[in-house]
């Protein structure tokens, strides 16, 4: 830390922030902030419980790697015992894909006809399974597969609750299970959802019933589907709340948990993780205190959005400092986060801090690169080689841009 302000730089044993002490100041000196950080040990210690916890309810994990869009960490996750991975858009799945990984699941609906063909033709031997929740969603997959002679495996998605997509269980899904086994281009793999409401949760018990409702409510729509005679084989469930619970309900073959591997400011406040096992911080200098409860740092909106969870009852603010609840960003701009301080505070201009972001996995987005630190000494970086934009061809069609994948073709390690 380098000098209080003037006025306030006197502590006393009563006084909060006499316990400020974060040791950010020799932290990454020569590195630009603001910047990703991520603690290797912590992140290690994050792959491997949720490989432990996979391992012991003898289920499949399948990590969702929008998180960390990183295919260094995705590798990690594999060794570990990944079976494959999951990601939430076709850009994604391309840069993936182009990566070499070859078992992927699309977690979200994918229904425009050139984004199908773009992932048909780009699949080559690996294994794509693609969501589907909708009869005109099957038809589009279908008729794709057709014009290229092929076919495809398609999960089913069932909505638990959360309100987002998904058919409900029970009839409907029978429904739409049937025209998927009935199409000869369309090959079921199985049910899955993400019980996403559980981040609306107002305790852990609260949490372990959403999980618990989660796996049951899959396990018996499997069921329903096996006894109409249609093969339904994965039985895919999963967030990082409720896996703890989901997991263990008989019949659920698989988990999809993705914020695990850095957990953050909203798994802290459901009581998921404590801080110690937040892997993901943004490091950020102070650039301004104008008054001495007002602290301003370089991360704005572009480096930590304004992402406040589902209920978005657990956190306060945009992010904290790391060790310190109570430092909360109040406000943000685009390139300005506001510190509200005790105005005996002392952080002055130039001092570095580390911020606990809200939501890692959009935050993960807004940044190129993630500057690894062990043992608080740096030890590389990893390039966010799957962010929004990073294969640059999504629009190939109408602006005659880069050829397709020529960037994803790039993004390999
Ligand atoms: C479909 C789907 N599966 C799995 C996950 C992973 O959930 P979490 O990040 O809570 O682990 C998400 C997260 O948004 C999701 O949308």
């Amino acid at each position: 830390m380098g000098a209080a302000p003037r006025g306030t730089n006197r502590r006393t044993d009563a006084d909060p922030a006499a316990s400020i002490g974060t040791p950010t100041a020799a932290l990454l000196p020569d590195v630009r902030t603001p910047v990703l950080v991520v603690d290797e040990s912590i992140l290690e210690t994050n792959l491997r419980a949720m490989a432990d916890l996979a391992r012991e309810a003898e289920v499949d994990l399948r990590p969702h790697w929008k998180t960390h869009k990183c295919p260094e960490l995705a590798r990690r996750q594999l060794e570990l015992g990944a079976v494959g991975g999951t990601v939430a858009t076709a850009e994604e799945a391309e840069i993936f894909l182009a990566a070499g990984f070859e078992d992927l699941l699309i977690a979200t609906p994918i229904v425009d006809s050139h984004g199908i063909e773009r992932l048909l033709a780009r699949r080559g031997a690996a294994a794509l399974t693609v969501l589907v929740e909708s009869e005109e969603g099957a038809r589009r997959w279908s008729d794709a597969a057709a014009r290229a002679g092929t076919a495809v495996p398609v999960i089913l998605e069932i909505d638990v609750g959360m309100g987002r997509t998904g058919v409900p269980p029970g009839e409907g899904a029978l429904s739409l299970a049937r025209t998927i086994a009935d199409d000869e281009r369309l090959e079921l793999a199985g049910v899955m959802t993400h019980a996403g409401h559980a981040y609306g949760a107002s305790s852990p018990r609260e949490i372990a019933s959403i999980g618990r409702a989660e796996g049951e409510t899959l396990v018996r729509t499997a069921g329903a589907i096996r006894a109409a005679g249609i093969g339904c084989r994965t039985v895919s469930v999963g967030s990082t709340p409720t896996v703890p619970h989901s997991a263990r309900v008989p019949g659920v073959t698989e988990i999809r948990p993705g914020n695990y591997a850095f957990h953050d400011a909203i798994q802290v406040g459901l009581g998921v993780a404590p801080e110690e096992r937040c892997a993901l911080t943004v490091l950020a200098t102070v650039i301004a205190r104008p008054v001495p409860d007002r602290v301003v740092l370089d991360c704005g909106s572009k480096a930590l959005s304004t992402d406040a969870g589902v209920g978005g009852g657990v956190v306060e603010g945009f992010g904290r400092v790391l060790g310190h609840p109570d430092l909360v960003i109040r406000r943000l701009s685009e390139e300005h986060g506001i510190l509200a301080v005790p105005p005996s505070m002392p952080l002055a201009v130039g001092d570095r801090v580390r911020i606990l972001p809200n939501h890692a996995c959009v935050v993960v987005n807004l940044h190129e690169r993630m500057v690894r630190i062990r043992d608080g000494a740096p030890a590389g970086e990893w390039r966010v080689a799957a962010r929004r934009g990073a294969s640059g061809a999504h629009d190939r069609r109408t602006t005659g841009a880069a050829p397709p994948g020529a960037a994803a073709e790039r993004a390999g390690p």
